[in-house]
């Protein structure tokens, strides 16, 4: 419980990645925050106070003028009785008031009047977080002191536009929050991490190649989750549609061979966490043109030959990393076959899932994961990626410090 006992002001302004903020209120309080939440007038046009007071289980204050809420606790009470305010998602709106000055509602009054420290999640379309008073809007802030998280860059929700507005995830706000209230909380810090990710194409010739069902989602999220933890994390990653996670170094590559050079660069590590589902085969001698149908020609047979296994290399290297994880996506005898890989390929552990076609694991946002080690097989419930990713990265972390 990073944040127990640490009491957030969520301030939520208008903007479709408001439906984040309820997650955001989840996870907070997960580890132990109490979350008061400010709503915009805009922010109520996207979700309900009544979602948001439900998650919370607090007052949801909206009004600068509401007499209830001013007797209760005031404006100027609201903006200090607190540890920290996050303003998320942080609109161009809001932020301009901000630089100016302005206190024209509850959200813009409450952060004039506070005195405790501000962290904002700016969210908006690319096109106007680039505009010219935007980015002298947050130069301002910057200089005002604000702490800032995001936005990233990626696939806006409403018109499918890229570019940077994307607000950050809500793990990822939580680890700022964690990084600004509880600081200590970083127990991989000045540990280095290597994780493999996604999947890797092999080209048969220029335009095709072989590759298969994996979407880098498991992958990128434990780097994520070791970086958040306080590692240095270097991603290797394959050819994904996903974005790059913030606070760490991602490398990309495309084939097998190209990613064990990228791993091996990245030596030496502390912890190497094996995810990619790297393809087993290559085509022996690539066409460098385009192969032509031929009418009336039987196709030509691909040779292959096996890609270098980077787990195996990784488990029996001269530096071996301290800790080394291993993936193994199985569609029957999941546990047998995963007692074997921590053997053949020198893991600390393996972490087995059923990826059969019914289960919707690969490329898909859960996962049902069986960790399997010298000490037995441990099994994990369905959940999400990203909780998957931090409860491994907490493992790792245990493991290092010999808890
Ligand atoms: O043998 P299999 O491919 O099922 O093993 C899966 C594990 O080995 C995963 O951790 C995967 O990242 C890793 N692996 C690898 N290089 C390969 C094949 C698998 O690193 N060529």
């Amino acid at each position: 419980m990073e944040l127990a006992g640490k009491r957030v002001l969520l301030i939520i302004s208008g903007g479709i990645a408001a439906y984040k903020s309820l997650d955001l209120i989840r996870r907070l309080r997960e580890r132990g925050a109490s979350v008061r939440p400010v709503m915009s007038r805009a922010a109520q046009e996207f979700i309900t106070p009544l979602a948001v007071g439900a998650l919370a289980a607090s007052h949801v204050y909206t009004d600068l003028f509401s007499r209830e809420d001013e007797q209760d606790v005031g404006h100027i009470r609201l903006a200090r009785d607190c540890d920290l305010v996050v303003v998320a998602p942080a609109s161009a709106d809001l932020m301009a008031k901000m630089a100016h000055g302005l206190a024209d509602d509850l959200p813009s009054a409450v952060l004039l009047a506070t005195d405790r420290p501000v962290l904002l999640a700016p969210a908006m379309n690319p096109v106007m977080w680039n505009a010219a008073p935007t980015r002298r809007n947050i130069e301002t802030l910057k200089a005002d002191g604000r702490h800032m998280i995001g936005p990233m860059r990626g696939e806006m929700a409403e018109s499918g536009e890229a570019g940077t507005g994307r607000m950050a995830e809500p793990l990822e706000i939580v680890a700022a929050v964690v990084s600004l209230l509880a600081p200590g909380e970083r127990p991989l810090a000045g540990r280095r991490a290597i994780v493999t990710s996604g999947p890797t194409h092999e080209p048969i010739d220029p335009v095709r190649y072989i590759a298969n069902r994996s979407s880098g989602k498991q992958g990128h999220a434990i780097a994520a989750a070791l970086a958040r933890l306080g590692a240095d994390v270097t991603l290797v990653s394959g050819p994904v549609t996903i974005a790059d996670p913030a606070g760490l170094r991602t490398i990309h590559v495309e084939t097998a061979e190209q990613m064990l050079e990228a791993v091996l660069g990245a030596l030496p590590a502390d912890i190497a966490v094996m995810v990619a589902a790297v393809a087993d085969w290559r085509v022996v001698g690539a066409a460098g043109q385009k192969i032509k149908k031929l009418p009336g020609s039987a196709p030509a047979p691909l040779a292959l030959a096996e890609n270098p296994d980077i787990l195996k290399t990784i488990g029996h290297h001269a530096e071996r990393p301290t800790y080394v994880v291993g993936f193994a996506a199985e569609t029957q005898d999941v546990e047998e076959n995963g007692r074997r890989k921590l053997q053949a390929k020198g893991a600390d552990i393996i972490v087995a899932n059923d990826v059969s076609p019914d289960t919707g694991i690969m490329g898909g946002d859960r996962n049902r994961v069986k960790l399997i080690s010298k000490a037995g097989v441990e099994e994990w419930p369905d959940l999400g990626k990203d909780e998957v990713a931090a409860r491994l990265a907490s493992r790792i972390a245990a493991e290092l410090s010999g808890g």
